[in-house]
């Protein structure tokens, strides 16, 4: 007893000495606080006019949101700046330049957590420097609907890869004593009729799919806030929502931050309150101001309980204390300070990472040394690169490069940024370089016959609140790469899209690279690819589907036309099987498959084994360069239950990203998460790990297994 009384002492008396933790400094505040004080943290104003309201003349202009902080207790404001993809500007005649990110699918497509930290850390800096301490950044709506409108801003359709990914980015960004915010919690994974939807999903499946993505996130991003989504939830809109934001997020997750509301998507003042909303976001997006007298009056009639406020203001102090902001002094906007050279960098390395080399027949690329002459073709390529439309929408020095394209409201224009694929490429190649825009495909014809080599730049506007009207890429573009592949076969088609599309034309090209929206300095990452400066090393984060019928919905449910009508849409469908699951467990063959992805060498996988240590599972195995140029391979491992309660056959089970010289072998060692390894049994109300034969496959794709372990799970 004594040691053990002894151990005690000593952990009191550390307990005693250590500095009291964000939850206590924040408990102590709140044990200060007036009513009214507390009421002024729980509401938010949009910061730009809307609707003939301007926003507080603390709030910066044209920025996504403010809060009154309490000078009295200095408590500071909150200024609050989209999204995940950069700083960006809501509409101004002139918004602020600052440096875009590639899309969070091409990020989530480097497979690379680090990069991912490092791309968050750059664009909170910015944040920090542009004047605001939270950032409204850490998207990760699971891809179950490949044509969604904003699944630029996310991370693909895998839980772990997209969990991860984001998670690191929403670390990156609160590492600027900014706080992060994981989005869209939960289940928003359309855009159409996307603030009336009511998605059904079983718990079970919800818990396995978009939540376990949404966990994974938080736990490694640790958040200082979360905010709840537009879309209704089995008939309850998710911020009103007691099972998701009281059961889950709060109570079985321990999340200690804040709820804030997506702007527009409060319905209630009680409901919203004890359902678990901590702070009504973007006045006057609602309706109404819920949490605003309305609020005080439900707190002192006693329908929203004191300590209820109390929890709001706690949560919302916990984050400020959490992440620095209460300890560093109140952000200044200094954007001269922001290094942009530096942070193009930063920028390029993510897209250049996030490229997929999708098809590469006859070697083509990367392009030859003695190429003589190549004519590149659409998108702009000559002067920018697209970038998707919406809340996300960072904007380029100088404004857009190619001006007055898509609509001229919100969410448009189409801003392009000025980094030209051309220019690039032409810095790296001996090659005379032609440019046609493509707009006449018998003009292209006639420019890709007298070249070598054409290079078509295809691209694909998506924006939020849209969902695009189908897989194919629109204004023709299939019809001008048929008729250039027609006229010289030896054509290369790079895409600039929001996500998966079909491509009719695809035996007729040799070669096919994956750009997405690749940031502010895309136009030299799609060159340093082409010209083999860099050894493209991406993997496709989401499937792109064969055609539409291959979907869980092969017409989108809702009406795109309908702005009040009340939809539903069954995600039971395909419950958790999102993705990879669902063409697996179905056996459609896509185009091409989950964390597909070539490299200009390649690579051998073997020797795989999975064990149980200490209750972990850890899966060892080697991967090896066997082709003559250094590479990073990303070696993926997928378990499979043989005893068949899983939603699929197979989920991923981890994986490495690994530069090897040629001929050299590495050692891998992966430990598995063992929800990745259970079911959510939603009558016990926890994961129970599966009983019996696991199967673990590993390969370079998840349509590409090179090598199989069994492990026999007790
Ligand atoms: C938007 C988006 C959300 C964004 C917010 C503020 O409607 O749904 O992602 O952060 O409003 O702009």
């Amino acid at each position: 007893m004594k040691a053990l009384s002894c151990a005690v002492a000593l952990t009191l008396a550390g307990a005693a000495n250590a500095a009291p933790d964000a939850g206590e400094r924040a408990q102590a505040l709140v044990a200060k606080m007036t009513q009214d004080e507390k009421l002024r943290l729980v509401f938010g104003y949009f910061g730009a006019e809307f609707n003939g309201t301007v926003p507080p003349k603390e709030a910066i202009p044209a920025t996504a949101g403010y809060i009154h902080g309490v000078p009295r207790l200095n408590i500071p404001p909150q200024w609050q700046t989209d999204a995940g993809l950069g700083v960006a500007s809501q509409p101004a005649p002139s918004p602020r330049a600052r440096t875009s990110l590639p899309s969070g699918l091409a990020t989530a497509s480097t497979w690379n957590p680090r990069l991912a930290y490092e791309a968050g850390a750059m664009i909170g800096r910015e944040a920090r420097l542009s004047g605001h301490n939270v950032m409204l950044g850490g998207s990760v709506n699971l891809m179950r609907e490949p044509r969604n409108g904003r699944n630029f801003e996310y991370a693909g359709e895998d839980p772990l890869l997209a969990g991860v990914m984001t998670g690191e980015q929403v670390r990156g960004i609160q590492s600027n004593q900014v706080i992060g915010t994981v989005k869209h919690f939960a289940f928003n994974d359309q855009e159409t009729n996307r603030t009336t939807i009511d998605v059904k999903i079983g718990e079970a499946a919800g818990r396995m799919s978009d939540l376990l993505a949404l966990q994974i996130a938080i736990e490694r991003g640790n958040p200082g806030s979360v905010m709840c989504s537009y879309n209704l939830v089995n008939g309850v809109y998710a911020c009103e929502n007691d099972w998701l934001l009281n059961k889950v997020l709060k109570q079985d997750w321990g999340f200690r931050g804040y709820v804030m509301s997506d702007w527009g998507a409060v319905h209630s003042t009680i409901p919203a309150a004890n359902g678990g909303l901590d702070q009504q976001s973007g006045w006057p997006f609602d309706k109404s101001p819920y949490f605003g007298p309305a609020l005080k009056e439900a707190v002192n009639n006693g329908h929203v309980p004191a300590a209820r406020l109390d929890d709001m203001a706690q949560r919302i102090l916990w984050a400020m204390f959490a992440h620095g902001v209460m300890d560093a002094p109140p952000p200044v906007v200094e954007p001269e300070k922001i290094d942009f050279a530096a942070h193009a960098q930063v920028s390029r390395q993510a897209a250049e990472e996030g490229i997929v080399l999708l098809k590469n027949a006859g070697d083509l690329l990367p392009l030859a040394a003695g190429v003589r002459s190549i004519a590149i073709i659409g998108g702009h390529a000559d002067v920018a690169v697209i970038s998707g439309g919406g809340a996300a929408q960072v904007h380029p020095q100088g404004g857009s490069a190619v001006k007055g394209e898509g609509p001229k409201s919100f969410p448009g224009p189409i801003v392009w940024l000025p980094s030209s694929p051309k220019d690039a490429l032409a810095a790296r190649t001996k090659a005379r370089i032609t440019y046609h825009d493509g707009k006449s495909a018998e003009g292209a014809k006639r420019a890709a016959a007298g070249a070598d080599i054409a290079i078509v730049f295809a691209t694909q506007w998506t924006a939020e609140s849209i969902d695009t009207p189908s897989l194919s890429l629109p204004e023709r573009q299939d019809a001008l790469i048929a008729a250039v592949a027609g006229a010289n076969r030896r054509t290369i088609v790079v895409l600039e899209t929001g996500g998966p599309v079909t491509m009719p034309w695809l035996d007729k090209v040799s070669a096919v690279l994956a750009a997405w929206y690749p940031g502010t300095a895309g136009g030299e990452a799609i060159a340093r690819v082409l010209s083999g400066e860099v050894n493209p090393s991406g993997r496709l984060a989401a499937t792109f589907p064969a055609s539409e019928a291959q979907l869980p919905r092969p017409k989108i449910d809702g009406d795109p036309s309908s702005k009040e009508g009340r939809f539903r849409t069954d995600y039971d469908i395909e419950g958790a099987a999102v993705g990879y699951k669902w063409y697996e467990r179905t056996k459609k063959k896509p185009l091409f498959a989950f964390g597909h992805g070539l490299s200009y060498t390649t690579f051998a996988y073997g020797d795989l084994q999975a064990r149980e240590e200490g209750g972990k599972v850890i899966v060892e195995f080697t991967v090896t360069n066997t082709g003559r140029r250094a590479g990073h391979a990303v070696p993926q491992v997928y378990a499979g239950s043989h005893t068949g309660k899983w939603e699929a056959p197979r989920r991923l089970a981890g994986w490495d990203k690994v530069l090897l010289q040629p001929g050299e072998r590495k050692a891998v060692s992966v430990t598995v998460d063992p929800r990745i390894l259970s079911v959510y049994d939603a009558a016990a109300g926890r994961w129970m790990r599966s009983s019996g034969d696991i199967e673990f496959t590993l390969g370079g794709a998840s349509d590409a297994t090179a090598a199989r372990a069994v492990l026999g799970m007790k």
